[in-house]
């Protein structure tokens, strides 16, 4: 997407021994770009944030892997080393489905080599394959706008051309994808097609990546949007004022049930109560065609309870500063995402087209997974 008249991707490569990343720590108020070269480096930006989203983080790990075959130590068996740093990688952040499907992906390619791979021959494999997952990532984000762009366009033409209020939470935008984004892709598609589209955005505690991350991509894209308070959602709902939802998916099981930002559940059940439709939009890298119930079995990221009780932002003096927002010794806890039920989810809105978050929909659109059973 473009920063400034610039495109850009969230990730890429830079030379035969790092990438570029864009810090999204320190959006919406400085546009920094970081190198990592190490896998340490890139287990780091993953756990610190500094990139964030299923498909960046499943892209991220994906370079990480071909990082860690440049940097292998020379006195160290090779091949252990790599499954060393593939489990460090996948255990930096446990919910989103695409960073263990990338590490796997690689370790696939890594295994195509034989028992005792060279060196030389890794370096150059697992970069091809770090380079398909990213351009995978951005050509599966675009095709979801596409389908999704139809929905916007189909309640546009319902409401005789006024304009479509889409409510969306957390930031599932080009930031947290190699480009496009998912939940945004079908905002930006219609908006290019000149749609009269509008965005609720919830501003997301603790982490905001509503305020500071979809609000920044939106506007850089000139769409028209509103940061609301978490909690209003279901009263815009109720007063008419949300035309759709559309929220991005950490991880989604072969039944349709969705993880998603902690919080994403509660927009279900008011969209529910208020007849708004709720749609999940997500690349197929993002299902785990091996979960059946979600709210059982996708793991759910606990982080530190600080980011709960403080909150960051650029303060009066112009410098970024973290408040206190409670009682000094008041404990908090922080639970990362939540899982929204499929029967609340109307459709999900893949790379292959929209279809109906149950087991039946969505293998009618991945019929190459049929035969793999939930455990
Ligand atoms: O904790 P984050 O910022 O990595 O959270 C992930 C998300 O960005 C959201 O849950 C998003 O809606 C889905 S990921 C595209």
């Amino acid at each position: 997407m473009l920063v400034d008249g610039k495109h850009y991707r969230t990730i890429w490569r830079d030379g035969e021994d790092g990438v570029l990343v864009i810090d999204q720590t320190v959006l919406p108020h400085e546009f920094r770009i970081t190198r990592l070269c190490t896998p340490a480096e890139v287990c780091h930006a993953i756990s610190s944030m500094i990139v964030r989203g299923a498909g960046l983080i499943g892209a991220t790990a994906g370079y990480g892997m071909w990082l860690a075959a440049v940097s292998a130590p020379e006195n160290r068996p090779f091949v252990p080393w790599m499954k060393e740093c593939a489990a460090a990688l996948t255990a930096t952040r446990p919910t989103a489905g695409n960073l263990a499907w990338a590490v796997e992906r690689q370790l696939k390619r890594l295994a195509d080599l034989g028992p005792e791979p060279c060196r030389d021959d890794a370096v150059a494999l697992l970069r091809s394959e770090a380079e398909r997952i990213a351009d995978e990532d951005a050509e599966f984000c675009r095709s979801i706008g596409r389908h999704g762009a139809e929905l916007v366009a189909s309640i546009a033409r319902s409401k005789g051309g006024k304009t479509v209020h889409v409510l969306t939470h957390c930031n599932a935008g080009w930031l947290a994808f190699v480009d496009y984004g998912s939940a945004l892709s079908p905002v930006y598609a219609a908006f290019d097609a000149g749609i009269d589209v509008h965005v609720w955005v919830d501003e997301t505690r603790p982490r905001n990546q509503g305020a500071s991350l979809t609000a920044w991509e939106l506007g850089r894209h000139g769409v028209r949007h509103d940061i609301i308070a978490d909690n209003a959602g279901g009263h815009l709902m109720q007063h008419g004022m949300v035309d759709l939802v559309i929220t991005g998916a950490d991880r989604v099981t072969r039944r349709g049930d969705a993880a998603n930002k902690i919080g994403t559940y509660l927009k279900a059940l008011a969209a529910a109560d208020n007849s708004v439709p709720f749609y999940v939009a997500l690349p197929s890298s993002t299902f785990d065609f091996s979960l059946g119930d979600g709210v059982s079995d996708i793991p759910i990221e606990e982080r530190d309870g600080g980011e709960v009780r403080r909150i960051r932002g650029l303060g009066e003096t112009g410098k970024t500063e973290s408040v206190l927002l409670c009682p000094e010794s008041s404990p908090a806890r922080n639970w990362a995402f939540d899982v929204t039920p499929a029967r609340l989810v109307t459709g999900l809105i893949t790379e292959r087209g929209i279809c109906a978050a149950s087991e039946e929909g969505i293998l009618g659109l991945y019929p190459e997974h049929s035969g793999r059973c939930p455990a």
